[in-house]
C-alpha cells in the first residue's frame, strides 16, 4: 500500500518535471514523418551505377522518383566540363507537375555515383537539425567558377563551397529555387545553384545552408583521406574523421568514382564481418535450372613460353562446361608450343563446337589477336558470353566457368593468385592521380579472408564478358588496352615503374594485357571460391627439350603436381614403403611423366657415355664399375636435380633410416640406360655413398625384358622394378650389388650417389 503511494507521488512529481523542462526549453519539433520524404534523382540510363543506388535506396526503403529515364542525356561530360543543366530542367518539370504541399521533403541527388548510408528517419532528422529550409551538399573545391570563391560566405571549419550532387529541401521552397531556370540541358547546375545562394537576398529568403560538416553528404573529391569505413553488426557507414559525422549519402564526385566503388563494397550492407557478401546471389543463374546452356567464346592467348601448357590445356578440358556449348579460338605466338597445341588439337577438336588456332606464323600483335577473339563473339548475336583465358592462369577449379556464369554479371574475373605471393590477377584500387594503389582490402582480398564480389578497377589474365555488354557498352573495338600506342599502355608501363620498387607483389601490367572497365561499367572479381593460380612465365628457358622439368624453383606447385607421384605423401601418412630386401627401402616418387620426360630429354641429348673405363667426366677420370650413361650435369639439370633430392628424398631418408637426416649431397647423379646392344648389366659393386637411390624410369615387360637389381650379402633380388619408384639403400660396406641383365628392349634408371 505504502509502496503504491510512493510510486503514484514519483510519477506525479515526474510528469510534473517533464512539463516543466519543455516549457524550459523550445519544444523539440515533432519528427518528419518519413512519407513525407521524397527522393528525386535524374538518370538517363540504367547502369550499373545507377543499380547500385537503388539497392542501397531499397534496402533504407527510400521511395525513389526517376526523372529522364530513356531520355538522351544532354546535359554535357559532367566531371570533366560543365553540364548537367537536364537535371535542373528535369526537377523543375517534376516540381511543377507535383501537387506541392508545405511540409514536403524531396531530397534531390544524382545516382550514377551515389550511395545511401543511412536510413529516411535519420536523413530527416538531420534535415530537422540544420534548421534550414534548403540544405546543399558541401565540398572544399570551388566549381566550375574558381572566381566565385570569395563571394562564399566564410566557415570557421567544414567545407565552404556549394555541390549540386545533393540537394534537400521543403518543397515549396525548393520549387521556388529551380523555377529560375530558364538555361539550357549543357548549361551547369552547379553554377546555376551557386550564383543563387551567393545572393545574398536569395540565400535568406529561401532559407538555404551548405551541409559544411557532412551530415547528411559526404562528397568524396578531395575528400578520400577524410572517410573511413566502419563496420557495424548489420551495415557498413562512411565515418568522416574530420567532422566525426556518418554522412547518409555518399557521392563520388570529381576523379573518386573509383574510391566510391571500393565504398560500395561495403556500404551500405554489400559486405560486413557477421553476414559476409550481402549482394553476391542476387540475380544469379541456376544452371542446374536452364534447358541449355549459354553459348560461350573461349580466347586462349599463348603470348610468351608458358610453363606447363599442356597441364594448362588439359584443365581447359576439365572445366565442367559442356563442348558443344563453346567455340574455342587459340592465339598462339610461340613456336616453342606448336607441338601442344597440335596435340590438343588433334584429340580434341570435334569436341568443341568450333576450334580456331592462330599460329605464330600470323606475326599478330598481342593486341590484334585480342581483338580478334572478342569479336568472334562480339559479332555473333548467339554468343552469350566471351571467356578470355592466358596461358599463364592453370585453374584448378573444374567448376569455374561454370560458377561465373551463374553469377551473371557483364564483367566478371575469377581471382587468382602466384602460389603463396600476393601476386594476383587484380589491381585493388588506382591512385587518384592513376598509378597502382593498394586498397586497404587488397591483402584480406587475396588472402581470402573477406570472400565475396568485389567492384575493382583492373584485371587481367582471365575474365568472362556477356556477348551483350560487348555488343553494347563495349562495341568499341580496341576499347581494351593494346596498342604500343595506347596511352593506358603508357599509363600501366608507368605504373609498373612506380610499382617495381614499391609495390613487389603487383602485378607488371607490362607482361600481360590489363581490361579496365569502360566509364560507368562495373567490373567484378570474385572470390567466392578457389578457382586456380597464375603460374610464373618469367625465367621460362625453353631449349630444353621439356623445359617444364627446369621449373622446380620457379613454380614449385605445378611442378609437383605434374612430377611427383600420387601416392608420395602416403610414405608419411600410410608408411606407403616397402622393404623388399633388408635395408632396401622402395616407394613410389616420380610420376610416369617424369619418367618420360627425363628418358626424352637424356635421348634427345643423345650423348651416352658408352660405359668406358676412361671418363673425364669425374675426378681422376678413371671409372671401375663404368656405366652407360649421362650425368645430370650434362643436360643442365643438376641443380634442379639436387634440388628434387632434398624436397622429395631426404624426408623418406629421414623416416626410413631413422633421424639419418641428409642434407642431399650428390656428385654423381645420371641416367643408366641399359640394352643388350650396348651395356646390359652391371658387375657386382659398391656406390660410393652414404646410401643410393635408384628411381626406375620405364616399365619391365612393356619397355624391356630382364633387368633388376640383386643384393648380395642377402641373396636377394628385385626383379620387377617399377616405373617412377625408387630404391634407396646403403652403398658402401653392406650392400653389394648388381645390376642384372636386361634381356631385351632397354632400360634406363636414375641413380644418385648420395652423401659419398
Ligand atoms: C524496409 O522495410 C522492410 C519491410 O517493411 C523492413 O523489414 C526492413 O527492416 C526495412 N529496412 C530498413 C533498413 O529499415
Ligand atoms: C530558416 O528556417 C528555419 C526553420 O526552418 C528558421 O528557424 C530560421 O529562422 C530560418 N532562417 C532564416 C534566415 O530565415
Ligand atoms: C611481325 O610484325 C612486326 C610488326 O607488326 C614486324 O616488325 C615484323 O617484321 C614482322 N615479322 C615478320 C616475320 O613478319
Ligand atoms: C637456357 O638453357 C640453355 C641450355 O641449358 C642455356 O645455354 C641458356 O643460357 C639458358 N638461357 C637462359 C636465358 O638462361
Ligand atoms: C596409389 O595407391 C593406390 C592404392 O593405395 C592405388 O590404387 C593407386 O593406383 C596408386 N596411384 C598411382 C598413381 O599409382
Ligand atoms: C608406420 O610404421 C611405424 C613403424 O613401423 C608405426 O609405428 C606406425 O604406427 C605406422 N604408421 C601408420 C600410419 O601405419
Ligand atoms: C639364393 O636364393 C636362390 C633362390 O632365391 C637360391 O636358389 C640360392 O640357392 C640362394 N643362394 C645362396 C647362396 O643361398
Ligand atoms: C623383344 O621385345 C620385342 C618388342 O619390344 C618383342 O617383339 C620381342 O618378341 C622380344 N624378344 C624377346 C626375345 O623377348
Amino acid at each position: 500500500m505504502k509502496l503504491l503511494k510512493f510510486f503514484l507521488l514519483f510519477s506525479c512529481c515526474l510528469k510534473f518535471a517533464l512539463s516543466l523542462s519543455s516549457t524550459a526549453a523550445p519544444r523539440a519539433p515533432a519528427p518528419i514523418p518519413k512519407e513525407k520524404l521524397l527522393v528525386v534523382t535524374v538518370a538517363t540510363e540504367e547502369t550499373d551505377g545507377f543499380r547500385r543506388f537503388m539497392q542501397s535506396a531499397s534496402y533504407f526503403n527510400y521511395t525513389v522518383k526517376v526523372l529522364g529515364m530513356g531520355e538522351a542525356w544532354k546535359g554535357g561530360d559532367v566531371g570533366r566540363s560543365i553540364g548537367g543543366g537536364q537535371k535542373v530542367r528535369l526537377l523543375k518539370e517534376a516540381m511543377d507537375a507535383l501537387e506541392v504541399q508545405e511540409d514536403l521533403v524531396v531530397l534531390s541527388v544524382d545516382s550514377y555515383d551515389l550511395i545511401f548510408a543511412g536510413g529516411p528517419e535519420e536523413l530527416l532528422r538531420k534535415f530537422q537539425q540544420a534548421n534550414h529550409k534548403v540544405v546543399f551538399a558541401a565540398e572544399g573545391l570551388v566549381w566550375p567558377d574558381k572566381r566565385l570563391a570569395d563571394k562564399y560566405p566564410s566557415v570557421r571549419s567544414g567545407k565552404r563551397y556549394l555541390n549540386s550532387g545533393g540537394i534537400i529541401g521543403y518543397a515549396p521552397y525548393l520549387k521556388r529555387l529551380v523555377s529560375q531556370w530558364d538555361l539550357h540541358d549543357n548549361d551547369d547546375d552547379q553554377l546555376f545553384y551557386t550564383k543563387i545562394y551567393l545572393d545574398p537576398l536569395q540565400r535568406e529568403t529561401l532559407n538555404m545552408t551548405l551541409d559544411h560538416k557532412c551530415q547528411i553528404f559526404q562528397n568524396l573529391n578531395a575528400a578520400v583521406d577524410d572517410v573511413l569505413l566502419k563496420f557495424g553488426t548489420d551495415r557498413v557507414r562512411v565515418r568522416n574523421t574530420l567532422y566525426d559525422s556518418l554522412p547518409v549519402v555518399v557521392h563520388g564526385n570529381g576523379n573518386t568514382k573509383m574510391y566510391l566503388n571500393y565504398l560500395g563494397n561495403y556500404v551500405p550492407n554489400a559486405w560486413n564481418y557477421e553476414h559476409g557478401c550481402g549482394h553476391c546471389h542476387d540475380d544469379v543463374l541456376d544452371s542446374s535450372q536452364l534447358k541449355e546452356f549459354p553459348s560461350v567464346q573461349v580466347g586462349v592467348f599463348i603470348e610468351q613460353p608458358s610453363p606447363f601448357l599442356p597441364e594448362f590445356f588439359q584443365r581447359l578440358w576439365d572445366l565442367d562446361y559442356p563442348k558443344d556449348r563453346i567455340k574455342l579460338f587459340v592465339h598462339n605466338n610461340v613456336v616453342y608450343h606448336e607441338k601442344h597445341i597440335q596435340k590438343f588439337w588433334q584429340e580434341n577438336r570435334g569436341a568443341y563446337s568450333s576450334f580456331k588456332v592462330v599460329g605464330p606464323e600470323e606475326n599478330l600483335s598481342q593486341g590484334d589477336a585480342r581483338n580478334m577473339g572478342m569479336d568472334l563473339c562480339r559479332k555473333d548475336a548467339a554468343c552469350d558470353y566471351y571467356f578470355s583465358l592466358d596461358s599463364d592462369v592453370m585453374l584448378t577449379n573444374q567448376e569455374t566457368l561454370k560458377l561465373l556464369v551463374e553469377q551473371n554479371r557483364k564483367i566478371i574475373g575469377p581471382l587468382v593468385t602466384r602460389h603463396s605471393k600476393l601476386w594476383s590477377n587484380f589491381w585493388g584500387a588506382l591512385s587518384l592521380d592513376g598509378y597502382y594503389a593498394r586498397s586497404e582490402d587488397y591483402v584480406d582480398i587475396v588472402q581470402r579472408k573477406r570472400i565475396g564480389v568485389w567492384n575493382i578497377p583492373y584485371m587481367a589474365h582471365v575474365y568472362l564478358i556477356k556477348g551483350s555488354a560487348l555488343r553494347a557498352e563495349l562495341k568499341e573495338r580496341n576499347y581494351f588496352v593494346l596498342e604500343k600506342l595506347d596511352p593506358d599502355m603508357a599509363f600501366c608501363r608507368n605504373a609498373r615503374e612506380m610499382t617495381s620498387h614499391r609495390e613487389k607483389d603487383s602485378p607488371s601490367p607490362e607482361s600481360f594485357h590489363m581490361l579496365r572497365p569502360p566509364k560507368g561499367m562495373f567490373m567484378y572479381l570474385s572470390n567466392l571460391h578457389e578457382f586456380g593460380r597464375l603460374v610464373s612465365a618469367a625465367n621460362y628457358n625453353t631449349s630444353h627439350y621439356n623445359s617444364d622439368l627446369w621449373q622446380i624453383f620457379e613454380n614449385p606447385v605445378d611442378w609437383k603436381e605434374k612430377y611427383i607421384h600420387r601416392n608420395y605423401t602416403q610414405i608419411f601418412t600410410e608408411n606407403f614403403t616397402e622393404e623388399p630386401c633388408p635395408d632396401v627401402f622402395w616407394f613410389p616418387v616420380l610420376t610416369e611423366k617424369a619418367c618420360d620426360e627425363l628418358v626424352e630429354e637424356m635421348e634427345h641429348y643423345g650423348s651416352w657415355s658408352g660405359g668406358k673405363h676412361q671418363d673425364k667426366r669425374i675426378s681422376g677420370g678413371y671409372e671401375t664399375v663404368p656405366t652407360d650413361d649421362i650425368h645430370m650435369k650434362q643436360i643442365g639439370f643438376d641443380r634442379e636435380w639436387l634440388h628434387f633430392i632434398r624436397e622429395f628424398i631426404s624426408p623418406v631418408t629421414l623416416k626410413v633410416f631413422s633421424g639419418y637426416y641428409t642434407k642431399g649431397y650428390a656428385l654423381m647423379n645420371f641416367v643408366v640406360k641399359y640394352t643388350p646392344e650396348r651395356q646390359a648389366y652391371l658387375r657386382p659393386h659398391h656406390d660410393s655413398s652414404t646410401f643410393t637411390i635408384n628411381i626406375a624410369l620405364n616399365n619391365k615387360d612393356t619397355d624391356f625384358q630382364g633387368g633388376g637389381c640383386r643384393f648380395h650379402r642377402y641373396n636377394c633380388s628385385i626383379e620387377s622394378p617399377r616405373k617412377g619408384w625408387s630404391f634407396m639403400h646403403p652403398g658402401r660396406l653392406t650392400h653389394l650389388h648388381e645390376g642384372l641383365p636386361t634381356t631385351n628392349g632397354t632400360r634406363y634408371i636414375a641413380v644418385s650417389f648420395i652423401d659419398p
